[in-house]
């Protein structure tokens, strides 16, 4: 039975929170695959808004089965916090599940994150400071701590021991001060005490589902040119957000799979460090993060943002095996006479139409655009893609046409309304 993977397609920030809101009303199970709280989901129901950045946004339908998988990395503090607050907002939060397998974030991996990043200097990666990075540093070197270690508490006060034994001489390295040991077992284990009856093996869990014949939403986090092998390394983020992310980050099958989701913007941001080859630092650049509110969900930095890559696109569909597009924040290109669409790179004499990942070739790209005409109203009451300004429509068919994929969904406006669903032509 199926499962549908919804992956970003750009380099994260595309949306998939309202996208994954939306189709979490078809779907038994959501389940997020990859990242921690470097993710931010922001959702808007009834005007009322949620930002989350560890729990899927499936959680805000009731009945919906919430997963947070192996794959991902934990800062317990986030967890509960993002339980309680959602709690207290009336949300019922005994359908969220937490993979013991999932690796715990601790507070040496924030200290680390950041002490890294500033000895980095000019070459900083520009990371959210959760701790991500050095978290899987350690479950790659087989010296994680896994959610699963907080059952039992003794093991996991051995445990915290034995690893902040390790880290000493890296935080002294980097002229950080030793770990509070003792405070930090006393903390974990009273997120332990929080966290248990949420922790489970979820990989029986989604199996048994597959079985019952439920469906299940795999949301993905961050996004594809953020993936750390085929995205835009090093300015990546130390996960799999990419499709592939899904299947070993939740342990299922590709035959599973009935339909990979890729989220799109109708332009491109990026937020952090690495080459953007369609940034814009004009006017334009500003009107587009003014009018689409491009302020992060986790770390409130303003991003960086330009017009849509389709070069990137193109190879987004390619390495996530997408079927089908969402399309998000189509409204905010209402703003221009003209629209300006990236199809190709000039890069050292040479035209290129295949995307190239090394950072270092990228950042020497210029962009080749074509330019087609904007429709310069507004769109947001818009439900249905004949009724779309004739302008739009054309955009959003040229888009089908270069890239192969049909888009399937269009979103219009923040609400969880301002969208068009299952829009063909
Ligand atoms: P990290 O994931 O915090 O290590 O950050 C690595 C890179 O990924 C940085 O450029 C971040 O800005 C970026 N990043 C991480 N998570 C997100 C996200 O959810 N949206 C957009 N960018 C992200």
């Amino acid at each position: 039975m199926p499962a549908i993977i919804l992956v970003g397609a750009q380099w994260g920030d595309e949306g998939k929170g309202k996208i994954t809101d939306l189709l979490a009303a078809q779907v038994d199970v959501v389940a997020r695959y990859g990242g921690g709280d470097n993710a931010g989901h922001t959702v808007v129901v009834r005007g009322e808004r949620f930002a989350l950045h560890l729990i899927p946004s499936g959680v805000l339908h009731p009945g919906t089965e919430c997963i947070l998988g192996s794959g991902m990395v934990i800062n317990p503090a986030r967890l509960v916090q993002e339980l309680d607050g959602l709690t207290a907002r009336g949300v019922d939060v005994s359908r969220v599940r937490v993979s013991s397998a999932a690796h715990l974030i601790m507070p040496w991996h924030l200290a680390l994150d950041e002490a890294q990043e500033a000895a980095r200097g000019g070459a900083q990666i520009g990371t959210t400071r959760r701790g991500i990075g050095p978290a899987y540093a350690d479950k790659a070197a087989r010296t994680g701590i896994r959610v699963g270690d907080m059952l039992d508490d003794k093991h996991l006060a051995a445990t915290i021991l034995a690893r902040a034994e390790e880290k000493r001489p890296v935080l002294r390295a980097y002229g950080l001060p030793e770990p509070g040991v003792d405070a930090i077992i006393l903390q974990y284990q009273e997120y332990a005490a929080r966290l248990r009856p949420h922790i489970a093996d979820t990989v029986r869990l989604v199996h048994q589902r597959l079985a019952e014949g439920k469906t299940i939403l795999c949301e993905g986090a961050q996004g594809t040119l953020l993936d750390l092998d085929h995205g835009t390394y090093p300015y990546v983020t130390s996960s799999s957000p990419i499709a592939g992310g899904a299947l070993t980050g939740l342990g299922i099958g590709p035959g599973h799979v009935s339909r990979v989701i890729g989220v799109a913007k109708a332009y491109s941001t990026r937020v952090g460090m690495g080459p953007f080859p369609t940034e814009l630092t004009d006017d334009i650049g500003e009107q587009l993060v003014v009018i689409g509110g491009e302020y992060g969900t986790t770390t409130g930095r303003r991003r960086r943002a330009g017009w849509l890559d389709m070069v990137a696109l193109r190879y987004a569909v390619q390495v996530n095996g997408i079927t089908e597009l969402a399309l998000t924040k189509l409204d905010v290109l209402g703003a221009f006479p003209q629209i300006k669409v990236c199809v190709a790179y000039r890069c050292k004499g040479e035209r290129l139409t295949d995307f190239p990942t090394d950072a270092r070739t990228l950042a020497l790209c210029e962009p080749e655009y074509e330019t087609l005409p904007g429709w310069q109203s507004e769109i947001s009451h818009v439900r249905s893609r004949q009724a779309l300004p004739p302008a739009a429509r054309a955009y959003v068919a040229y888009l089908e046409h270069r890239l192969g994929v049909p888009v399937r969904i269009i979103s219009v406006g923040p609400e969880r309304d301002e969208t068009i669903v299952e829009a063909r032509p």
